[in-house]
């Protein structure tokens, strides 16, 4: 059978007044009067709660207010999350793909329709999403993951050897792997848990998943909603727990088949040594898959449309608190279009001057707060660092972690283009910003080329072909994702596959088809008549 046409989930405006509006506020009531919830850990479909609930996971607009508490597994735990994973295996890979199929288009239905305004609120307390970024995430990308995963499998399933001999039949059937996949999903998009773990579910493999501990709440709707689409016991085992632990026990085991990752670059190469050091051990060898950090540029010519890049750049950059993977976070601007009177700098410092920030639940708050007190200090030493490197900050520059974990949006111009703020990842509000003279386009593109060791996302503005055409061939490698003339952020599920190589990851592609050969492997039959 074909799967159903499917599209995009579209995307509501929560406009004042709007019927979206009214609900999602309903929601927020619901679970900020119900907080703290308590989050179990699940495996084999049971609710498991040994002793007292250890983790935590606070409100980040108000660190005083607590969203949860989760109970944390130990390695045993893991072990028997294992175990009851490899045995819900067998009747799960031999089911009808369409069952697998409908499974998780019923999911994504559930989080257009049932969850949507649950997830976005819990995404917004407790990561610290606006509604409209809450919107693009935990309703629009996840449901999208779960359809265009269908999609992409049934295109995946038809690839097969276009010749056979007279008198015989050859075919290629696509086998889940041989043991588990980790999960290892990150806070910043309640979607990534989601398509971390359906991925490879689709395909037919089992999966054992941590969740980070700052996205625990919205997580477990998340694995409630694909268990309600009809996900058998012990396909997705929900693992919440101290990391280390977790993933510790899941790698030391030989059925370990392959890692689906979604976090920072020294936490994915730390894991790729531990596995390697484990590789005698595994019955097959294991797939890495991982999507981690990134120093995502906006290069801007002389040619360029000002106000546009401006707009660009803020939405870029400070979005989510720039907190995602994909965020803007090193500029560089022509010295002409820098300087004149109304010119770029002039329009972002007045752009940015009318930026609301706070409670992200309030409707006119463009920023909210950055996810907990470790990335609230990282950002604010970035911004000292910065400065003691001889940076101007030219506005923000500031942080206030009194009440939430607030830290202003913030500019810092730099006359050294290879300075600490243009090649390490901060994960927060900050563009470090090189002006360039505008004869050294050229120049400017070897240095964005070879400044930084990540390569996930970047932009180009201008509006002169020859020069669009010049950056994108010498930034070749340095994205996985180009825009060009708009902010290197918002890559769409089924139209732009995201992903980078370098020190940004295996640039296996989310939210295309290329990822799904990652978590099947091929057998070549043969058959005569
Ligand atoms: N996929 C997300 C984006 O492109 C991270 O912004």
């Amino acid at each position: 059978p074909k799967v159903p046409t499917i599209d995009n989930e579209p995307m509501l405006s929560y406009a004042p007044g709007s019927p979206e509006r009214a609900a999602l506020q309903a929601a927020l009531k619901e679970i900020e009067q119900g907080a703290p919830f308590e989050v179990p850990i699940i495996v084999n479909g049971k609710e498991l709660r040994p002793g007292q609930p250890t983790g935590k996971q606070l409100m980040p607009h108000d660190h005083a207010k607590s969203l949860c508490t989760y109970y944390e597994a130990d390695a045993a735990t893991v072990q028997t999350a294992i175990d009851g994973a490899l045995a819900a295996k067998e009747e799960w890979e031999a089911l009808p793909w369409s069952d697998r199929a409908a499974i998780f288009l019923k999911a994504a239905d559930l989080v257009s329709k049932k969850y949507r305004y649950k997830l976005m609120a819990a995404t917004m307390l407790g990561q610290g999403k606006n509604a409209w970024q809450a919107e693009i995430d935990a309703a629009a990308e996840l449901s999208d993951f779960f359809r265009f995963g269908v999609k992409y499998v049934e295109e995946l399933y038809a690839q097969q050897p276009p010749k056979n001999a007279p008198g015989c039949w050859n075919r290629v059937e696509y086998r889940p792997l041989e043991g588990f996949v980790l999960a290892v999903s990150p806070f910043n998009f309640t979607a990534i848990g989601g398509n971390l773990c359906a991925a490879p579910a689709i395909v037919g493999n089992v999966v054992v998943w941590k969740p980070s501990p700052a996205a625990t709440y919205s997580n477990y709707i998340v694995y409630q909603i694909m268990k309600e689409a009809g996900v058998p016991p012990g396909v997705i085992q929900f693992v919440p727990g101290v990391p280390d632990t977790v993933v510790q026990a899941a790698i030391g085991s030989p059925h370990f088949a392959a890692l689906h990752f979604t976090g920072s670059t020294y936490i994915f190469r730390k894991l790729w040594k531990d596995i390697a050091m484990n590789v005698d051990k595994y019955i097959t060898y294991p797939r890495l898959v991982g999507e981690t950090g990134g120093k995502n540029f906006h290069v801007v010519h002389p040619s360029a449309d000002v106000k546009n890049a401006v707009l660009q750049t803020i939405r870029g950059a400070f979005e989510y608190q720039g907190q995602k993977c994909s965020a803007l976070s090193r500029l560089y601007v022509p010295e002409s279009l820098w300087e004149a009177k109304d010119g770029f700098r002039d329009q972002l410092l007045a752009e940015i001057s009318k930026i609301k920030a706070g409670d992200p639940t309030d409707f006119s708050n463009f920023m909210g707060p950055v996810i907990g007190k470790p990335a609230f200090d990282k950002i604010v030493s970035y911004i000292q660092k910065a400065k003691d490197a001889g940076g101007e900050v030219i506005v923000g520059g500031n942080g206030d972690d009194s009440k939430g974990y607030f830290v202003q949006p913030t500019v810092i111009v730099t006359k050294d283009p290879k300075s600490v703020t243009m090649q390490e990842e901060i994960f927060g509000p900050v563009i470090t910003a090189y002006v360039y003279k505008d004869e050294d386009f050229e120049r400017t593109l070897d240095l964005v080329n070879t400044t930084s060791q990540y390569a996930l996302t970047g932009a180009i503005f201008s509006t002169d072909r020859k020069a669009l055409l010049l950056a994108s061939n010498k930034l070749r490698n340095a994205a996985g994702n180009v825009y060009y003339n708009e902010k290197c952020t918002g890559a769409v599920v089924g139209q732009q596959p995201f992903g980078g190589a370098r020190g940004s990851g295996t640039n296996d592609k989310a939210g295309s088809i290329s990822i799904y050969y990652r978590f099947v492997s091929a057998r070549s039959i043969k058959e005569n008549f």
